[in-house]
């Protein structure tokens, strides 16, 4: 056990924080170990935009389906799968890019080293004591963030993250045992183990939401899971990033 360890064990989501905007060293802190991510094939395809305007972030809480700590927070940062510098390299280097760049491949890419950036910044965050929220409802409407953001061509914002000084703490999230999500040598299938270790997992959320709300709520995490994956949701995406001329091929 470390520091660093104890940070990522101590983790939970924050969805109230107090009024206190970050400083400008805080945020340029918390990029910067965004920045210091692994990055694939040192491409560094994505952006990160911080929200500051009062006014884009109320109109952003609104838009990710009315979450009110993405309006008030201490920062809003979003994070973008970017490859429109990279299309801007073409020019430089005069060579053609853009079959390269418009392909699924690069698509993941952009997307992985966002996702690695973003969790740098929020156990940077977390061990400044910060506490942070994801926010995927980003992608509920992706016309009206990319027109609140002006983001342009082989860019796709993909999710965002409310930072801040917290105001309530929730109780850690038990996760899947260990034995469920590592494997080695192989991926074990054997189906027997694999639903008695759901069925214990599912003993220990339920029992965390009885604690946490006082008994109005019980389910369990294959309750829960199942019922968000009976909806289909954001069936949109692919056409929104194809159009932004990202996965085409
Ligand atoms: C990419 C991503 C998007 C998320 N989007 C939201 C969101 O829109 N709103 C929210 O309240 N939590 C959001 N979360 C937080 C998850 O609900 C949370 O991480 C999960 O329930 C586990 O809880 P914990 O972070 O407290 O351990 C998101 C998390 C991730 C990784």
């Amino acid at each position: 056990m470390n520091k660093t360890i104890e940070t990522i064990l101590d983790h939970r989501s924050i969805r109230s924080f107090q009024d206190k905007p970050l400083t400008r060293e805080q945020i340029e802190t918390i990029i910067t170990t965004a920045q210091a991510a692994s990055t694939s094939s040192f491409i560094q395809a994505y952006s990160i935009i911080g929200v500051s305007d009062q006014n884009k972030k109320d109109q952003l809480a609104e838009v990710v389906g009315n979450q009110p700590y993405v309006a008030k927070n201490g920062h809003f940062l979003v994070f973008c799968a970017d490859l429109n510098r990279h299309a801007q390299i073409a020019e430089m280097e005069n060579i053609d890019v853009i079959p390269s760049i418009e392909s699924t491949e690069k698509f993941m890419v952009s997307v992985i080293d966002a996702a690695l950036a973003a969790q740098n910044a929020a156990i940077a965050a977390e061990s400044m004591g910060l506490g942070i929220c994801y926010i995927g409802g980003i992608r509920n409407n992706l016309e009206a963030v990319q027109s609140l953001l002006k983001t342009p061509d082989y860019v796709v914002p993909l999710f965002g993250m409310a930072i801040g000084y917290p105001a309530k703490v929730n109780d850690k999230k038990p996760r899947l045992p260990l034995e469920h999500v590592y494997m080695e040598n192989e991926y074990q299938q054997d189906t027997a183990t694999f639903i008695k270790q759901l069925e214990d997992y599912n003993q220990v959320i339920s029992a965390y939401y009885r604690e946490r709300t006082d008994g109005k709520r019980e389910d369990t995490w294959t309750e829960q899971i199942g019922q968000m994956l009976e909806k289909k949701s954001r069936m949109y995406m692919k056409d929104f990033v194809q159009n932004r001329k990202m996965d085409l091929r």
